[in-house]
């Protein structure tokens, strides 16, 4: 059998390869694959973080994914959505910060008002972004409302002004049809199916999206195969984009009774996923989750030690950001978005990266695709 330092030289790696990476267990060769890691982020896409501001627009949803504290049927959560003023303002807020792009998110809605009112916000801020930020093409934006239609994604494309800076994020959840099925089968308006959530990164492709997708790491039922399976079907979509975090136990959802993994087994394992896939997909752009901060605070600088090159620094004015409960402790929520900026600056010293500020931050992969279909 291969080492692990011989692995770790290699450029191309088999199924087997990868499983014996995400399987790495002893500290000291853990440690070993991070840096590699680290040091390939570094060769392909710098010493830069990119930030994307987030705002969390609302949590009303109409599915009932089971995983997910702001489900449908947990009635228990306050539901809310900002209003226009609160979102301009989370987003000027985003912008003078220098961070060069916002991302936007809430729960899954289709009804023709929900429809209207992301298009209103998305012309929004890039008027904002272009009259009082001086931004020429905009700012990027990066959309993140679940499955639509191909006319609901072009409406929204067109709204967002700078095509060159547009993404969306849906993310699969687990490659594994089986584990889908059993994380979707909720009492919710029509279930998601996994073929559907295929089609819909199809459907952002030909948008002219940025498609970034991603899994939750750690489910309960869920197997390092499945990881590997999930990193070749990353590759096979060829998505430019990559959000992965810890699965965590929410009191919201329906699954408490399945129980979630040791925590430091689980950051463990979070971080072993965020490295292998860096290695196998060396010029994606890979987001250090929200979601590590609750297993160890500053865990997302772990993130970025493992191979992230984003982060998406929470940007939801305080009065409702307690309500955007995915999982159970969440962190942030008691903070401002001031001093979140702060940790963040902190976070990211710690790494000895550097913020890009005022950088629209598609990634490499994206870029090169770009630049092969202008010389076709
Ligand atoms: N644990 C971790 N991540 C979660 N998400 C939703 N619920 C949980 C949970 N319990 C993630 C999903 C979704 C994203 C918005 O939040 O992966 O795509």
């Amino acid at each position: 059998m291969k080492s692990l330092a011989e692995l770790l030289q290699q450029s191309a790696f088999s199924e087997a390869d990868l499983l014996r990476l995400l399987k790495t267990s002893d500290p000291a060769q853990c440690q070993a694959l991070y840096a590699e890691a680290f040091r390939r982020t570094t060769l392909v896409h710098g010493n830069t973080i990119y930030f994307r501001g987030l705002i969390e627009i609302s949590n009303i949803c109409v599915y009932d994914c089971r995983y997910c504290g702001i489900r449908k049927g947990n009635a228990a959560a306050r539901r809310y959505t900002l209003s226009m003023d609160e979102i301009l303002e989370a987003a000027r807020y985003a912008l003078k910060a220098g961070y060069g792009s916002v991302a936007l998110q809430s729960g899954e809605r289709n009804d023709p008002k929900f429809i209207d009112f992301i298009e209103e916000i998305c012309a929004a801020i890039h008027d904002m972004s272009v009259k009082e930020f001086g931004i020429a093409q905009g700012c990027g934006m990066t959309l993140s409302f679940g499955e639509q239609t191909p006319q609901t994604y072009e409406r929204w494309a067109a709204a967002a002004g700078n095509r060159n800076a547009l993404r969306y994020l849906l993310r699969i959840e687990t490659s594994n049809q089986k584990l889908f099925a059993r994380l979707h089968s909720g009492q919710g308006k029509a279930q998601k199916t996994y073929a559907a959530r295929l089609q819909a990164l199809a459907d952002l492709r030909n948008a002219g999206y940025q498609v970034g997708t991603g899994v939750m790491i750690g489910i309960p039922g869920q197997t390092e195969e499945d990881l590997v399976r999930d990193i070749l079907t990353f590759r096979e979509l060829d998505v430019d984009m990559l959000g992965m975090g810890p699965y965590l136990v929410s009191h919201g959802g329906a699954m408490i009774d399945e129980g979630m993994m040791q925590k430091d087994a689980l950051l463990r394992l979070t971080r072993n996923m965020l490295s292998t896939t860096r290695l196998a997909l060396p010029t994606v752009n890979i987001a250090a989750a929200t979601a590590l901060e609750t297993l160890q605070t500053g865990a997302r600088s772990l993130g970025v030690l493992s191979g992230c090159n984003v982060m998406m620094p929470n940007v939801t004015p305080q009065r409702t950001r307690a309500s955007y409960q995915l999982y159970d402790n969440k962190q942030g929520t008691e903070a401002e978005p001031d001093s979140n900026v702060m940790l963040e600056a902190e976070l990211i010293a710690k790494t000895g990266r550097k913020i890009g500020r005022h950088l629209l931050g598609s990634s490499v992969h994206f870029r090169s695709r770009q630049e092969g279909s202008k010389q076709n």
